[in-house]
């Protein structure tokens, strides 16, 4: 009797444990989605962010012609060679992205004047972008 009793028991509080466990499953499924929901957004936004729209990139390179390619024809540079827009060549010199680019084409560095108010609003981001990319490319020539 005392046996049977005890196996009651156990069924009954194996019963329980099932049920929590249930609960916790849901719960858990429930905290899965709303996490995701949470997390997925912000990276495909990064990702756009990251990447310029073809129309900046195409603004870019106008402003690059316009502005720029007096001395870094074809990424190079006609005035100090060692400083031209080559990406190994950026990259040793601590400018590693196009937010980098966009600020010197706005304020300069060292021999180089600031072109900010030549290329307007969101023309440094742009051109910034463009040289960025041109660098990944290898700079084609043309
Ligand atoms: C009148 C010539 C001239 C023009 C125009 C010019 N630059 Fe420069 N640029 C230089 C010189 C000179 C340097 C080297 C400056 C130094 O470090 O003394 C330089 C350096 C740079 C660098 C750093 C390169 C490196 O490897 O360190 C970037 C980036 C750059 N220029 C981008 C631009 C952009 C973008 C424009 C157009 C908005 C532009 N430059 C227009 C002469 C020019």
């Amino acid at each position: 009797m005392r046996t049977a009793g005890s196996d009651r028991c156990d069924v009954l509080i194996s019963g329980a444990d099932v049920q929590l466990a249930w609960r916790w499953l849901v719960s858990l499924a429930v905290a899965l989605v709303l996490v995701l929901a949470l997390v997925l957004p912000p990276p495909a936004l990064g990702l756009e962010g990251a990447s310029p729209d073809p129309a900046s990139l195409a603004s870019g390179g106008r402003l690059f012609e316009a502005h720029c390619v007096g001395c870094h024809i074809n990424g190079g540079n006609i005035i100090r060679r060692g400083k031209n827009l080559k990406l190994a060549t950026l990259q040793r010199n601590g400018i590693d992205d196009p937010a980098a680019i966009a600020t010197i084409a706005a304020a300069g560095i060292g021999a180089m004047g600031g072109y900010g108010e030549a290329l307007g609003e969101g023309g440094p981001e742009a051109v910034g972008a463009w040289v960025w990319q041109q660098a990944l490319e290898g700079w084609p020539r043309g």
